[in-house]
């Protein structure tokens, strides 16, 4: 499996000849080096609603012609667009050919902005992916919670994609905490360093996840980790 970091939340998952997108916000970061149009993908995976998760997935989509899985509201949302869209809901799993997605619990809020204020969009998610036996748990945005431990033991993630830019989500201290509970060979770090408020020293924090014996990798942008 490839596991590239598009920057901020977005990663590009390929197995065996499959591409998917998690959150894709690069139209709207500088530092992004993907073009959302050139991107040859058959899923979108959404965690929740906020334009730093979601800004290019319409565009994406209509590209390639493809689905859009995300928490019900959010995928309606994009289904009343003409988009081909796929709900789930929360402790829902679904087999798809690029393979199995699960949603799981995430304490954030989710809505997209309209001209008339938020749009509310369901529950925020957590996504748990796997493919060809190999999971990846993107936390979306969240903070820590007790839970995590039990998607570790029932999930067995192989690496975990961690929010370490606090404000919004967990910082560096509770998302050690979370690499911990999950037990995950790999932590990789995620939304922090995009805009000044989130702001955070991922090495320093993946050297801590390394003190645990957890293997830490900070990841650029456009950088992968094959696993
Ligand atoms: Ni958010
Ligand atoms: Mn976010």
């Amino acid at each position: 499996m490839k596991l590239t970091f598009a920057g901020h939340s977005t990663f590009i998952v390929e197995q065996n000849g499959h591409r998917v997108i998690i959150d894709p916000f690069l139209s709207g970061n500088p530092a992004a080096v993907h073009k959302p149009l050139d991107l040859h993908v058959e899923a979108v995976l959404l965690s929740h609603g906020h334009g730093d998760h979601t800004l290019d997935a319409e565009a994406i989509a209509r590209a390639n012609d493809c689905v859009i899985v995300a928490p019900n509201e959010l995928a309606n949302y994009f289904g009343a667009k003409g988009l081909k869209a796929h709900p789930m809901g929360i402790g829902g799993s679904r087999q798809f050919e690029f393979g199995r997605v699960k949603f799981t619990q995430a304490f954030h809020s989710s809505s997209v902005e309209s001209e008339s204020g938020p749009i509310y969009t369901g529950m925020p998610a957590g996504i748990l992916l796997t493919m060809d036996g190999i999971t990846i748990y993107h936390a979306g945005d969240t903070g820590l919670f007790g839970d995590m431990k039990i998607i570790g033991e029932m999930a067995k993630p192989d690496v975990a994609l961690l929010p370490i830019g606090d404000n919004f989500t967990m910082g560096p201290d509770d998302a050690l905490v979370a690499a911990q509970w999950l037990g995950a060979k790999h932590v990789v770090p995620m939304h922090y360093d995009t805009f000044g408020l989130i702001a955070q020293d991922a090495e320093l924090f993946v050297n801590k996840v390394n003190a645990l014996g957890l293997q830490g990798v900070v990841l650029k942008i456009g950088e992968s980790l094959d696993l």
